[in-house]
């Protein structure tokens, strides 16, 4: 399943038959996968735990998705997976098939035969199935969204990821040049960088490449996992993590603070049903309409800076709430003395009457 990973599919064709397949597929989803979930978690600004682009979550559903159909097709009645006991991804995939597919059977290998990491690799080396080097030290799960991390050097939370395990992005310090983009949203969505327009995988591939060439998109963070305990995470996600901070932005600048802030709590339910394998539970489809229908007002034009970080330094929408007369000091309009008085009477009214009842007590 080609979802925009750096993977050779010739390669990964080769490998199949290698381990014994009677027939392969390669499965070009790149387009569903930037057009379905990760536009909705752009919608719904999908940061786990305030860090991770979901990369990994969003794809698992429609992976599975996707193998149904071929098993459909092909009369199977059991698909196999390499989830181990311990990750989140077991559940992102059984929950798909259980959900569009309950009579298949679901083999688990790596479960069944209790294999942990170096026994996977001790096997498919016996059985003449090459593995990349970086692939046998860290797990690695990237596609068009992020690059995921794992394993090995990563589990102590304590020391410092080595440079060799990434991939997308340069460190900061070896910019010397900061990055100007403007990406203009419709209806929530990106569709133009500097004025140039884009199908979503053209814009999300070349964010990927040019942030990250400039030192940005990097995670690292402890989790909290849905099988019960914490591991440390890191992800190269340069174009999600600025399509994300420019949503947000642009959110920000059109909805009314009431909006915002209900919107903020919606978005974060819907980032953990996702992250937490709940992708068919229903609430989940009921919050993606949500978010989509308040995104229908997100429109506009953000100017970013990509310089040891990211910052936002230009906004426009024909939506923006903003009114340059209400808040400029210089010429524009001011309430009376007594009209803003009187709103700051009434305005701490409730929070001074319990700070003097309790202050006396
Ligand atoms: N912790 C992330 C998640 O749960 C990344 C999972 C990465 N998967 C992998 N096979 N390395 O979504
Ligand atoms: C696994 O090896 O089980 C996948 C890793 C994960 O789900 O986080």
């Amino acid at each position: 399943m080609d979802v925009g990973q750096d993977d050779d599919l010739k390669d990964i064709e080769e490998r199949a038959y290698k381990a014994g397949a009677v027939k392969h597929y390669a499965i070009d989803a790149k387009k569903d996968f930037a057009e379905g979930p990760i536009a909705m978690a752009i919608m719904a600004n999908a940061l786990y735990e305030d860090k991770y682009p979901l990369g990994t979550a969003l794809a698992r559903p429609l992976i599975a998705e996707k193998i149904i159909e071929v098993a459909k097709r092909e009369g199977c009645d059991a698909v196999a997976h390499g989830s181990t006991s311990k990750g989140n991804d077991q559940v992102r995939f059984n929950e798909t098939l259980m959900a569009l597919a309950p009579d298949l059977m679901i083999i688990e290998p790596a479960k069944i035969w209790g294999m942990n990491r170096a026994e996977e690799v001790e096997y498919a080396k016996k059985h003449g199935i090459p593995i990349p080097n970086i692939h046998s030290r860290f797990s690695i799960d990237d596609n068009l969204w992020s690059r995921s991390i794992e394993g090995h050097e990563t589990d102590d939370p304590s020391a410092e990821v080595p440079e060799d395990a990434f991939k997308w992005t340069v460190p900061p310090e070896k910019v010397s040049e900061p990055l100007i983009l403007e990406v203009e949203f419709r209806e929530g969505l990106p569709v133009a960088v500097n004025g140039e327009r884009m199908d979503l995988v053209g814009l999300i591939s070349l964010l990927n490449k040019v942030v990250g060439a400039h030192g940005f998109g990097r995670v690292d963070h402890v989790e909290n996992r849905v099988v019960g305990f914490k591991s440390r995470e890191v992800y190269e996600a340069p174009a999600a993590l600025t399509l994300i901070e420019a949503h947000r932005d642009l959110e920000k600048l059109i909805y009314t603070p009431l909006e915002y802030r209900f919107k903020k709590f919606i978005d974060q339910e819907w980032t953990d049903l996702v992250y937490g394998g709940l992708w068919h539970e229903p609430l989940r489809e009921e919050l993606s309409d949500f978010a989509k229908s308040m995104n229908r007002w997100v429109s506009g034009v953000v100017k970013v800076k990509v310089f040891g970080g990211l910052t936002i330094i230009g906004r426009e929408s024909p939506y923006a709430s903003y009114s340059k007369d209400l808040v400029d000091y210089v010429s524009g309009w001011y309430p009376s003395e007594e009209e803003a008085r009187g709103f700051i009477r009434m305005h701490v009214l409730h929070s001074l009457t319990a700070y003097r009842t309790r202050h006396k007590a």
